[in-house]
């Protein structure tokens, strides 16, 4: 192994490597672990009484984790970073029956966030998407996908996705951007909606294409039709996207099956699937993306059915959907717990999903989400013993360092450089 050492992690009572060969269990779980990086990649990961006499570089960062859990840095797969309002009257609302998609149907909803998030200013919206990059990143998040989708006009969707772009050249945490023109018809083009999807396909996709790696839609009772969708995933394809696909959150509505046979990374929601279905998931090599925080405050007291996802072998991951209506958390941590005793993964099930398997669901398989030679140097001193604590010990921020490339960018939930100061010299994000 040559080359010099700029990151020195050394202390970790138990080092989660998340990948195969280096150690025990599904988790790869090395004790009294350490690590050792270069430029943001991994160059050593193992137990520290094996760790190599590396040449270290006089200002290389050294990180003693003093007996405590680190983790790879959590991977958010599924986030709607980019609105402007909030919806906590819809929330509320929710709590005393009102149903989500009675909302909706009520002219509120996606609709609402659409109009709100239209008529913000570019520096409010990207200030409020900041500010949720930056919490999510005090929690551990280091890679995270963000859709647009509550613009819905050619100049809207694509201020969304520039809004993201213009994030990611300054954040210290990785943004996937994906286009999700296909969020809703929008209310204008109620009576019309085939006119809605010529123009996403002939002028948002031109548009939005360049700034996206994925093309989703929301395939769902009150959204998109399957034949609507499947229109939205080919052409995204033809545009050079990879599909993703809202599948079976708010019914049994065929989302699922149109996943697997579009070959998508990642059906998102399940939580209506049969078992045929999972199959032809597992058989596509499409993962599954679940989003607890959401068939948590739905209320309907469903998740994605653990066991037929499990006996079928389909590869799970975890995201928060970070959105205004259904969801609104940006910790992947809240996520692992709820994973955890909502959604019926094992504890060990459900850290892999939020950080392997999820790295797999957003086109970052074997970089991000693990720890091991040749991955990202992105990982999460936990305040804690064990990886167990991030079901254990809920509802409090347990990441007392994060770690994005090599360096350090929050310790104890504070700010230590998520984001670059932007051009003008201004604060380094809004909230
Ligand atoms: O994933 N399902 C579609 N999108 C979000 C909800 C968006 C909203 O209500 O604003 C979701 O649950
Ligand atoms: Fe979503």
């Amino acid at each position: 192994m040559t080359g010099v050492v700029d990151f020195l992690l050394t202390g970790a009572g138990q080092l989660v490597t998340a990948g195969p060969g280096l150690g025990a269990g599904p988790l790869g779980l090395v004790e009294r672990g350490a690590l050792a990086s270069r430029n943001g990649t991994v160059l050593w990961a193992g137990p520290e009484r094996d760790l190599p006499d590396l040449p270290l570089a006089p200002d290389a960062v050294r990180l003693d984790a003093e007996g405590l859990a680190v983790v790879p840095g959590f991977v958010d797969a599924h986030t709607h970073l980019v609105f402007a309002g909030d919806r906590a009257d819809e929330f509320a609302a929710r709590l005393r029956g009102v149903g989500y998609e009675e909302a909706l149907a009520a002219g509120g909803g996606i609709n609402r966030t659409v109009r709100e998030t239209r008529a913000a200013s570019d520096a409010e919206l990207e200030a409020a998407t900041a500010g949720r990059l930056v919490r999510a990143a005090l929690h551990g998040t280091t890679t995270l996908e963000a859709k647009s989708g509550y613009g819905l006009t050619v100049a809207d969707e694509r201020r969304s996705l520039e809004v993201l772009a213009s994030l990611a050249a300054r954040a210290r945490v990785e943004v996937v951007p994906t286009f999700l023109g296909a969020h809703l018809i929008p209310a204008e083009f109620a009576a019309d909606r085939a006119g809605y999807l010529d123009l996403l396909e002939h002028e948002m996709l031109p548009a939005c294409a360049p700034l996206a790696e994925f093309v989703d839609a929301f395939c769902d009772r009150g959204a998109l039709t399957v034949e609507e969708s499947r229109r939205v995933l080919e052409a995204g394809r033809r545009a050079g996207l990879a599909p993703k696909l809202h599948a079976n959150e708010l019914g049994s509505t065929g989302g699922a099956a149109l996943a697997a046979e579009q070959g998508c990374v990642s059906a998102d929601h399940l939580l209506y699937l049969e078992p045929e279905e999972a199959r032809a998931l597992a058989a596509a090599g499409t993962v599954a993306v679940l989003l607890p925080g959401t068939s948590f405050l739905l209320r309907t007291g469903r998740a994605a059915p653990a066991t037929v996802l499990r006996e079928a072998g389909v590869t799970l991951a975890l995201g928060t959907d970070c959105n205004p209506g259904t969801c609104y958390c940006e910790s992947m941590q809240l996520m692992v717990a709820l994973a955890c005793v909502h959604g019926g993964l094992s504890p060990e099930e459900a850290l892999l999903a939020a950080t392997d398997g999820a790295a797999r669901a957003v086109g970052r398989g074997g970089r991000a989400g693990r720890l091991g030679p040749g991955s990202a140097c992105d990982l999460v001193v936990l305040d804690g013993h064990s990886y167990l604590d991030l079901a254990y010990h809920l509802g409090v921020n347990l990441a007392r360092v994060v770690v994005k490339a090599g360096t350090v960018i929050a310790r104890a939930g504070v700010d230590e450089g998520v984001l670059a100061p932007d051009v003008e010299g201004g604060p380094p994000h809004g909230d």
